[in-house]
């Protein structure tokens, strides 16, 4: 077994003053494109949907502002930030940069069809990124004249939040790209990390089951979706439930995800797309970011509440014994006494039950 690969990059990151270009300007480019304006590099982006690319520039720097007035930023680093930002309404107004990243969707004839139009256009040594969460880095490069330069460069949503970013190699991934931009990632205050083009790469093949389960559960009518949610939040310490995340992430690309890992491991049943999924994205119900989901987000909706025990005045024990200081006795007893509950450490062996 090889080392883990989060050693430190061998080769320099990019300069900040390169020029980063991000096509798809949607969740995930406006995420990116925020973060390497943030790291000092002047960004161009471009979307095929005519007014998204400077809608989403608008965005960024509505962002940028609000971190501000919250002194996350001092003013002058979010007007710099700000200014470094310039949609472009034709891929042409890429040329020059160093590095492009992708966001478009999650399609490999869609993505093949952009990059080997990138290779056309953008000098040799140009590096090119692309952001999918699970097809194939190596099917993609197939298309490219020089598929060393390609590298999977994967951010997670809401990508100036999340820390991680995987640096993923496909088969022909040239491993002097992946460390520059692994180097680079981690300029860009990111935890890189790299991965092989396998499917799913490392985060959405361990998710995928976190999701199915939740799916099954409700399919099976064991609980609602916002008592799964209640649950792996507050009790299993998730930052967000399965249905949030979903809605969060959009429905479009978590199924997309879902049925390429699925076919990308022969049908394998532990990938199985779920039908109540494919129903939401049958419906437009894409989850935030179309308003519906499994949540409504439109103006004046109510959110399901939980199917928990009303919070009311319960009897406490008299008294609980603890026996053997282990991590979770300890942490018990932390708990108890945060809620004033009596306690106390039983002497000698603790009785069987
Ligand atoms: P989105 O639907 O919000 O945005 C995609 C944008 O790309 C749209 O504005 C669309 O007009 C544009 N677009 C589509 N085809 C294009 C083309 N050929 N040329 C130029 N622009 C094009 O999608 P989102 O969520 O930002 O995802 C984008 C990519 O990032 C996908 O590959 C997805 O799998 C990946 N990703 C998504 C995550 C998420 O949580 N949403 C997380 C990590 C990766």
């Amino acid at each position: 077994m090889g080392a883990p690969q989060t050693s430190r990059a061998a080769l320099p990151p990019l300069p900040a003053t390169a020029r980063v270009g991000v096509v798809g300007t949607g969740a995930m480019g406006a995420g990116i494109a925020q973060v390497a304006a943030q790291a000092g590099h002047p960004v161009f982006l471009y979307d095929q949907q005519p007014g998204a690319a400077a809608r989403a520039v608008d965005g960024i720097r509505a962002q940028l502002a609000r971190l501000a007035d919250k002194g996350r930023l001092s003013p002058a680093q979010a007007e710099a930030a700000s200014a470094r930002l310039a949609p472009v309404d034709s891929l042409a107004g890429l040329a020059g940069a160093a590095l492009v990243v992708e966001a478009i969707v999650e399609n490999l004839e869609a993505k093949q069809a952009l990059f080997r139009q990138l290779e056309a256009l953008l000098a040799p040594d140009a590096l090119l990124g692309t952001n999918t969460s699970s097809i194939s880095v190596t099917a993609i490069g197939a298309a490219l004249q020089h598929p060393g330069r390609l590298a999977g460069l994967h951010f997670f949503n809401p990508a100036p939040l999340m820390a991680l970013v995987e640096v993923v190699s496909g088969l022909a991934t040239d491993p002097a790209v992946a460390h520059t931009l692994f180097a680079t990632a981690a300029a860009w205050g990111k935890t890189p990390v790299h991965a092989r083009s396998t499917p799913g790469f490392i985060v959405n093949r361990v998710a995928r089951p976190y999701y199915a389960e939740a799916l099954r559960i409700l399919q099976e009518g064991g609980a609602d979706c916002a008592t799964l949610d209640a649950l792996m939040r507050d009790a299993g310490g998730f930052r967000m439930g399965p249905f949030e995340l979903m809605d969060l992430i959009g429905h479009d690309v978590n199924f997309a995800v879902t049925r390429s890992v699925w076919s990308a491991f022969y049908h394998d049943p532990r990938f199985t797309p779920s039908l109540i999924q494919q129903e939401l994205v049958e419906a437009g119900f894409h989850g935030r970011k179309r308003g519906r989901g499994f949540y409504d987000y439109r103006d004046g909706a109510q959110r399901p509440a939980p199917a928990v025990m009303a919070d009311q005045p319960r009897p406490q024990p008299g008294c609980i014994v603890l026996w053997d200081a282990s991590d979770v006795a300890l942490a018990l007893a932390d708990r108890l006494h945060a809620r004033g509950v009596a306690y106390t450490w039983g002497e000698g062996p603790a009785p069987a039950d």
